[in-house]
């Protein structure tokens, strides 16, 4: 069976207090969006929709940037979440699968509870994910016996003995797309928020003699986020959660709570995370690489061996081969080390790529702006760059060619060269003794005058 998600990201979120949308907000580095986008998307769908409203634009951009296929549309008014699934119908016409409604705001479902909802349908024709709440406080309660669900009432709707209930509504809905629209067709009104509540489906599913079950999940993973308090305990279980899954992989960390980890972070078995690492997004380090203490990475691949940091800094595009080693106060951006290359000490390597084996001397700096543009330097292999190289980009360094310590780079250096850019050294023999004699002189001079003035 075909699926469609739907995704509800029309909220203000009030009580963030910000002017960003609250679905964009980030945890572990990705717009929450981005994670429930994930999760349904982990089943294949073959559409995605997602309902936007407060910052449309904002979310539709953020949206096109995680899943440029999913379609973005417009709820202008929230008049509650059965309106807002509605708004999704225009986007499915013709579409004859299964529909999952998702929140933005909920970033921690799973793929296996969504895989569990879908197994669900084939007993019912609506299946609904709830969970036992330790403090049900304001979630909309399900009226079920066993996994046969009668209805859903919702908190401000519901009389004593119905708050009683600790089994609540997480929101994520499936059902037959067509089944799904009829239904809501008939979702009125009248209630105490005067909404449409996409929870009011099950009543009239089983009016229609049609089955709605419930799939449990954890609490936690239907925790929704509505303020910035939230949002930081929400960041603390992710890394929290996280690092334990990095240990049990086989990941090494001496002290993994100073650890942090993005959403996306990939770490191999036997890799070795020293403490006060962050990873941005989009990084992949291999089985075995070591990334020593107070190193930031983003964007970047450290392959199998190579060793980088203390204090080092890889931003995006950055790539090391197998045995690379990147050392202290080293930037590397946009650029491909090599098998073997290493930069051991204060350094910025931007747009370049070095061939395998290559010494890059400390201080080192590829000199890759013009304040316009960005050009790339390419070095050899089993090159030897000389400490304080200033490599004037575009330029090109042969295999095996060296370059003297303190030159600027500005021409080209073919295989197996030595260039020396830089001033001829003049020596002056007991220059540097008169010089002091005559500046300790002045020095004299200018205190005996102060000390008169002041006498
Ligand atoms: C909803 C459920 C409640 C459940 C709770 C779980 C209904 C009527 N109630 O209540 O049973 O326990 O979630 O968190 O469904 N949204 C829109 N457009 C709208 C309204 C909402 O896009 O017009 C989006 C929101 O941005 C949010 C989600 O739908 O992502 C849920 O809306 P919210 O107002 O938080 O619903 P609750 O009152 O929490
Ligand atoms: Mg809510």
């Amino acid at each position: 069976m075909s699926l469609a998600l739907i995704l509800l990201a029309a909220g203000k979120g009030t009580r963030m207090e910000s002017d960003l949308p609250k679905v964009l907000h980030r945890l572990a580095q990705a717009p929450l969006l981005w994670h429930a986008l994930r999760a349904g998307q982990a089943l294949e769908p073959s559409r995605s929709v997602v309902v936007a409203g407060h910052g449309a634009a904002e979310v539709e951009a953020s949206t096109a940037e995680f899943a440029p296929e999913a379609q973005v549309v417009l709820q202008e008014e929230q008049l509650g979440t059965a309106h807002a699934v509605a708004q999704a119908r225009p986007a499915l016409d013709g579409f004859d699968g299964d529909a999952l409604v998702l929140y933005g705001d909920t970033p921690f479902i799973t793929e296996a509870t969504l895989e569990a909802m879908r197994d669900a349908r084939a007993r019912h024709d609506v299946v609904v994910l709830g969970f036992e709440a330790a403090d049900p406080g304001r979630y909309g309660r399900l009226i079920a016996e066993g996994d046969a669900l009668e209805r859903i009432v919702e908190f401000k709707d519901a009389s004593d003995a119905e708050r009683a209930i600790t089994l609540c509504n997480s929101g994520v809905v499936c059902a037959g797309s067509r089944t799904l629209f009829e239904l809501i067709d008939a979702v009125g009104n009248d209630n105490a928020s005067g909404e449409y509540y996409l929870t009011d489906i099950v009543e009239i599913a089983r009016s229609r003699g049609l089955s709605a079950g419930v799939v449990r999940c954890d609490e936690a993973e239907t925790l929704g986020i509505n303020s910035r308090a939230e949002l930081r305990a929400a960041e603390a279980a992710f890394q929290a959660r996280k690092r334990a899954e990095l240990l049990d992989e086989g990941v090494q960390m001496t002290a993994p709570e100073t650890v942090f980890l993005a959403w996306d972070t990939y770490i191999g078995r036997d890799a070795e995370i020293e403490p006060n690492v962050v990873f941005g997004p989009g990084v992949t380090i291999e089985t075995g690489a070591r990334i020593r203490a107070f190193s930031h990475l983003e964007g970047c691949h450290v392959s199998r061996g190579a060793i980088v940091g203390p204090y080092a800094r890889l931003r995006p595009g950055a790539e090391l081969a197998e045995e690379v080693h990147v050392g202290n106060f080293v930037e590397v951006k946009n650029a491909y080390l090599a098998e073997g290359v290493k930069a051991n000490h204060l350094t910025y390597i931007g747009d370049a790529d070095i061939g395998e084996r290559t010494n890059i001397g400390a201080g080192t700096i590829t000199c890759n702006y013009d304040g316009f543009f960005k050009h790339r330097t390419t070095i050899g292999k089993d090159a030897f760059i000389g400490s304080d190289t200033m490599l004037v980009a575009p330029v090109t360094v042969g295999d095996g060619a060296m370059t003297g310590s303190g030159s600027v780079v500005t021409e080209d250096v073919p295989a197996g060269a030595l260039a020396l850019g830089r001033t001829k050294q003049v020596t002056k023999p007991g220059f540097a003794t008169k010089l002091r004699e005559m500046l300790r002189a002045r020095k004299a001079a200018q205190k005996a005058a102060q000390d008169a003035k002041e006498g």
